[in-house]
């Protein structure tokens, strides 16, 4: 499974980077919208340092809510870096931008996924990514993770090669479940991708060897 980092942080990308364990990044308005208050940044030159930093597909958000204006902005992003994919919202207009972007070979996002409907039609809209929140899905009393199995079947059943993003990530056992489901990316925020690396049998293991050593060494 792929890994995205979910976050327009420059300094979390470059930390992340560095250990070359991200194959992507996804963005929305909210995450860019604070990555600009904290930089002071415009949004095309944090897009251009994060294209600078990963190699991967870097999801970046229209803010249109109407056909022409999403191609418009869809456009203007991709002039960017040609690594950046359009992430477009569910909706009717969306998809008559998403149908237009595949015909010129531009790749899209679906977001703000909740049914497994709104994935099937975004997958014939011809999306080149869907993305399920399962987190906020979870946060109404729902099973996020659910949702995704039933994508993942979906498009099984009718060979779509629009590949399923695990979003809205709030904790490790989303990322484990999504792997063994088979997900094609889980998007995980950088804090979770901290607690990816913790067990408290692996912080006793290396406590443990370091006091041995230190003992024999006196
Ligand atoms: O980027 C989309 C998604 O991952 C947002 O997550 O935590 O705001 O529900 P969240």
């Amino acid at each position: 499974m792929k890994i995205f980092l979910d976050t327009a942080n420059l300094e979390e990308i470059k930390n992340s980077a560095e250990a070359n364990l991200i194959d992507g990044i996804t963005t929305n308005p909210s995450l860019m919208a604070r990555e600009i208050k904290r930089t002071g940044l415009e949004s095309t030159d944090i897009l251009k340092q994060i294209t600078a930093l990963v190699n991967g597909p870097i999801s970046a958000e229209v803010i249109s809510k109407d056909l022409e204006g999403m191609v418009r902005e869809a456009k203007e992003l991709k002039a960017i870096a040609p690594q950046i994919v359009i992430k477009i919202p569910m909706t009717f207009d969306g998809m008559k931008a998403v149908r237009r972007l595949r015909a010129e070979g531009i790749d899209t996002n679906v977001t703000l996924v909740f049914s497994a409907n709104q994935a099937l039609l975004a997958a014939k809209a011809g999306a080149t990514y869907v993305s399920p929140f399962v987190g906020r899905l979870d946060d109404i009393g729902n099973d996020g993770m659910n949702l995704v199995g039933e994508i993942l079947t979906i498009f099984e059943n009718y060979n779509y090669k629009t590949k399923v993003i695990v979003a809205s990530v709030r904790h490790p056992k989303h990322v484990k479940e999504a792997a063994l489901m088979g997900a094609d990316i889980a998007t995980i925020p950088y804090k979770i991708l901290n607690k990816l690396f913790n067990h408290c049998l692996t912080d006793q293991g290396i406590e443990r060897f370091d006091n041995d050593w230190k003992d024999a060494h006196k």
